[in-house]
Parts: structure tokens; sequence; C-alpha cells
């Protein structure tokens, strides 16, 4: 067919009339009438299609109904599988501008019945147009609440044939449990799964559930969204081409990239794991066992220690953390221990841990500064008692050149008072000795200052003191 029978359906059922209108209960419905002509069909009025104005026959006989002429008996039923509370209900006639005489008029005076629990009747309505119409419209009073099962529609005694195009029966029904749609078809995503979900837009009193949204709660998330109201957005370390995770709890799909903690992989692998779904435990080699959340790389190596996994020592005359300290140069051969840079040996002339100590070349040995103290100590003892020594042989031969000196001093008294005794005893006179012994006496004063000036001459040649003085400077030359 040419035209788009949705068209017809589609402006009440998605528009905001639809609540207020329900949907199309009767569309695929059981149907039955009194006798078939031909091949138009009762199901023809429940098909969703009222067909088009002045349709050729050919096609009026695949979309309408019609009774056998003449017969006194003609109706038209539809039996809804779930009973509806019905609100309003559309049928559709022949329309055939171009044949006016005919077939229209066949519906005028029509009955219509409702009926609940298929035979008790609820409401009718007659036609009361004189006139034929191209579309009736029922409105069902709005105190029927009663749920309707069966509508029935019979032509007036005065028409020859009943003939229908299609009946609209807008309704609301209880569709089972979870499902909506015009054949109760779709499943709810309600927020509350307990919750049923309005049976004609399958939107939810509580909300839409996680993974769905639109008014109708049944448009999935877009790819790489999740979630209610799909505002959360797939971990990117989902394994893959990322943005594949569950619509509604956000799993990622096809699991998580190394290094990340399944299902959602949003988060890093906690601490000293790492790898595929974070399964594998860091190397103990590690320090505080930390490594690389994806690679089991150590963070960090304990002292000593070196490479990925820390499983190396440093290389030769290396130590300490990371290993770029280098040995001391004073450590023999330049080796030492490689956490603490303690060295195996020392070179010569060097102790100490690091060799950091110079032993002195003249002392050896273990006990090299004990022999230091004991010669220092014993060296200034020594010193001490030859100059002692030194000292006192010159105080010594001072005293002794003096008292040589003292008897030079009284030989010569001696001798001077022996001459002046003769030279006395030479003189003789009383009265020129009275006189004279002032003038020997000064003469003998004057020999005796010239011989003790003569006596101090030669001492000053052999001095004590000046050659205390030589003796020294010969010393010290
Ligand atoms: C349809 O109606 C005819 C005539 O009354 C009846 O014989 C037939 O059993 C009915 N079919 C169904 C499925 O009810
Ligand atoms: C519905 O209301 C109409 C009048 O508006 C009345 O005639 C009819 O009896 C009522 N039907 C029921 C079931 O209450
Ligand atoms: C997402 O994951 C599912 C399940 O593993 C797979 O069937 C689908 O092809 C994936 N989609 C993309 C875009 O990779
Ligand atoms: C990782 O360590 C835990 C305990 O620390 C142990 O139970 C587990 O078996 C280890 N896993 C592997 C793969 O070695
Ligand atoms: C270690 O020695 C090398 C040469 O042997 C020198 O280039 C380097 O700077 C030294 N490193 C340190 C930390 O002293
Ligand atoms: C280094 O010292 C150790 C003892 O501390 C000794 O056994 C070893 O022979 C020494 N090595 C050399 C080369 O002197």
């Amino acid at each position: 067919m040419a035209h788009d029978k949705s068209s017809i359906l589609q402006p009440p059922l998605l528009s905001g009339f639809l609540f207020l209108l329900g949907r199309n209960v009767a569309l695929g419905q059981s149907t039955n009438q009194s006798d078939t002509f031909q091949n138009w069909y009762s199901h023809n009025a429940v098909d969703g299609d009222p067909g088009i104005p002045d349709s050729p026959i050919s096609e009026l006989t695949q979309t309408c109904t019609h009774t056998p002429p003449d017969t006194p008996d003609g109706w038209w039923t539809v039996m809804l599988s779930n009973a509806a509370a019905v609100f309003r209900i559309l049928i559709y006639n022949r329309r055939e501008p171009s044949r006016p005489v005919c077939c229209a008029d066949r519906l005028i005076g029509f009955t219509l019945e409702a009926f609940k629990q298929t035979t008790t009747k609820v409401f009718t309505y007659t036609d009361p147009n004189p006139t034929a119409q191209s579309i009736y419209t029922v409105i069902v009073p709005a105190n029927i609440t009663d749920p309707i099962d069966t509508i029935k529609i019979s032509k007036s005694d005065a028409s020859p044939i009943l003939t229908l195009c299609e009946v609209f029966i807008f309704g609301e029904t209880a569709c089972p449990s979870g499902k909506f749609g015009l054949e109760c078809e779709r499943d709810c995503n309600c927020a509350d799964r307990q919750e049923n979900c309005f049976v004609s837009t399958g939107g939810c009193p509580s909300g839409c559930a996680a993974g769905y949204t639109g008014e109708d709660c049944y448009t999935p998330c877009s790819e790489g969204s999740y979630g209610v109201d799909c505002d959360r957005t797939c971990s990117e370390h989902c394994k893959g081409n990322g943005n594949n995770c569950s619509i509604d709890t956000g799993h990622c799909t096809g699991g998580c990239e190394a290094g990340y903690i399944p299902p959602l992989c949003d988060d890093q692998c906690p601490e000293k794991t790492f790898g595929q779904d974070c399964k594998e435990n860091c190397s103990s080699a590690c320090l505080d066992g930390l490594c690389h959340h994806k690679t089991g790389v150590c963070d960090r190596c304990p002292i000593g220690y070196i490479g990925d996994f820390c499983d190396q020592v440093c290389s030769l005359y290396m130590f300490g953390e990371g290993c770029n300290q280098n040995c001391s140069i004073h450590c023999l051969d330049q080796l030492c221990n490689h956490q603490t840079g303690i060295c195996d040996n020392c070179t010569m002339g060097r102790k100490g841990e690091y060799c950091e100590v110079e032993i002195f070349a003249a002392q050896s040995g273990e006990d090299g500064d004990d022999t230091a103290v004991i010669g220092a100590v014993v060296g200034t003892i020594l010193g001490v008692i030859i100059v002692t020594i030194i000292v006192i042989f010159f105080v010594w031969r001072h005293r002794r050149n003096r008292s040589e000196d003292n008897q030079n001093l009284k030989q010569s008294w001696t001798k001077k008072r022996n001459r002046e005794t003769s030279a006395k005893t030479k003189s003789g006179s009383s009265s020129a000795s009275t006189l004279r012994p002032a003038a020997e006496a000064k003469a003998g004063r004057l020999g005796q200052r010239k011989e003790e000036h003569k006596q101090s001459d030669s001492e000053a040649q052999s001095s004590p003191m000046s050659s205390t003085r030589l003796e020294i400077a010969r010393r010290f030359r």
C-alpha cells in the first residue's frame, strides 16, 4: 500500500494526548462478524489501516469489512485480550466522495454496545446522525469505569450491509507486570523494578532504571555511557577499544586493562599488587613492596640494590641508594660493601671503616697510636733530664771559677803585704816614716789599682761567664 498506516496512529500515540486517550487497544485483537462477504474479513477493521479515500475496490477488500447483502442480522465484534478502561472509539466509514450514493450510508443508525466480562453490557451508543459520516467519534461517559473486554457494532434494520474500514478503541489496559506497548510487547525499565510502567508510554513513576533514558525509559544509554540518566562514562581502562561497558552497571564488558580493578576498571590496583585484574603481587625485593600498577616494576629499590625488580646488587666500585655512590678511593681496589660503602680492605697507609684515617709512615702495626704517645712522653722526659743536667753542669762550673778568683785575689793581697813590709824595714827614720807612709800608701794604693786592673783584664779573658757563653754558642752552632 502506498500510504503509511503509522501516520494515522503515531500522532495521537506520541503526543501528550496519548496519556489521556490511551492507546489503541483494538489493534490486532480477535474479531468476528455475523458472516463474511467474499474476502472482506472482520479483522480488516483492526489492522490499524483505515484505508485512503476513493481507493479502488481491490484495495478496499483488503482494509474494510463487509457482511453479505440483505441479511437481517449484520454485526461485527472485537474481543480484547486484556480488559481496558475505554475512553473513546473512532469508527472509519467507507470514504468515497466520488460515489456519494453508494456505501457510506450503510452505517447510518448503527448501534455500538460495550460489555464487561464478555456478556455484561455497560454502555450502548446509537448513531443519531441522519446522514452518513466519514468518521464517527464515540465518547464513553466518564462515569463508565468498568473494564471493557467486548465491543459489538450492529447495523440498523434499515441498512442492508454492515461495512467498517477501521475501529480504533482508545483505552488503557493493564499489561502483564513489567510490560508495556500496544501489544504489551516491551519491557518496562523502571528504577523500581517491582513497579509497573505506564502501559501506554512505558514511563515510570520512579523514573528510569540505570542504563535507560527517554520518556518511555526504553532508549538504552549510548555507547560509552551508563547509569541513571546515562550520566556516567565507561572507564577508559576497559579492555579493548575502551568505552564498552554494561549500560546499567558500568562493568567493562571485556574486562579491564592490566593495572586496574575490575569490574569498573576506574581505579588502579591496590598497593603492592599489579597486572591483569591486580592478581600479581609486587616483588618482595621492591622497597616497601611497592611497584607500578601495570608493569610490576618496583617504585624504588632498597639501598644497595638496582634493576627494575631490585634483584641486582650494585656493580663493583659502587654502593648506596640507587647504587649512585662511588666506593672510597682509599678502599683496597676501591671495593666496598654495596649497601654501607664500608671498605673490604684499605690501601697501604689507611685505616678505618671507610679507610678515611691516614697512618704515619714511621709507625706501623695495629697499636701505632700507643707507641706514638709513649714515644712522645719518654722523649719529653729525656729532654727535660738532659736540659737539667746541662744546667746543673754549668752552674757547677761557674761556682768553681768564682772560688779560683777569690784565691787569686788572696794571693795578690799576700804579695802586696809582703812588699809593704819589706819597704817599711828599708826606710828606718821615724819623721820621714810619719810623712812617707801616706805617700807610700798612696803609691801602694795606686800600684794595687794597676795590679787589680791588670788582674781584671786577664780575668776578662778567662772569665767563667764568657766561657759559658762560648760553650752555649758552640753547642748551638
Ligand atoms: C464467529 O461468529 C460465527 C457466527 O455467529 C460463529 O459461528 C463462530 O463460532 C464465531 N467465531 C468465533 C471464533 O467466535
Ligand atoms: C452515567 O451518567 C449518566 C448521566 O450523565 C447516567 O445516565 C448513567 O446512568 C450513569 N451511568 C452509571 C453507570 O453511573
Ligand atoms: C563491546 O563488548 C561486547 C561484548 O564483549 C561486544 O559484543 C561488542 O562488540 C563490543 N563493542 C565494541 C564497540 O567493541
Ligand atoms: C599475593 O600475596 C598474598 C598474601 O600477601 C597471597 O595470599 C597470594 O597468594 C599472593 N598471590 C600470588 C599470585 O603470589
Ligand atoms: C664516581 O666516579 C666517577 C669516575 O670514576 C665520576 O665521574 C662520578 O662523578 C663519581 N660519582 C660520584 C657520586 O662521586
Ligand atoms: C681483606 O680483608 C679480609 C679480612 O677482613 C681478608 O680475609 C682478605 O684476605 C683481605 N684481602 C686482601 C686482598 O687483603
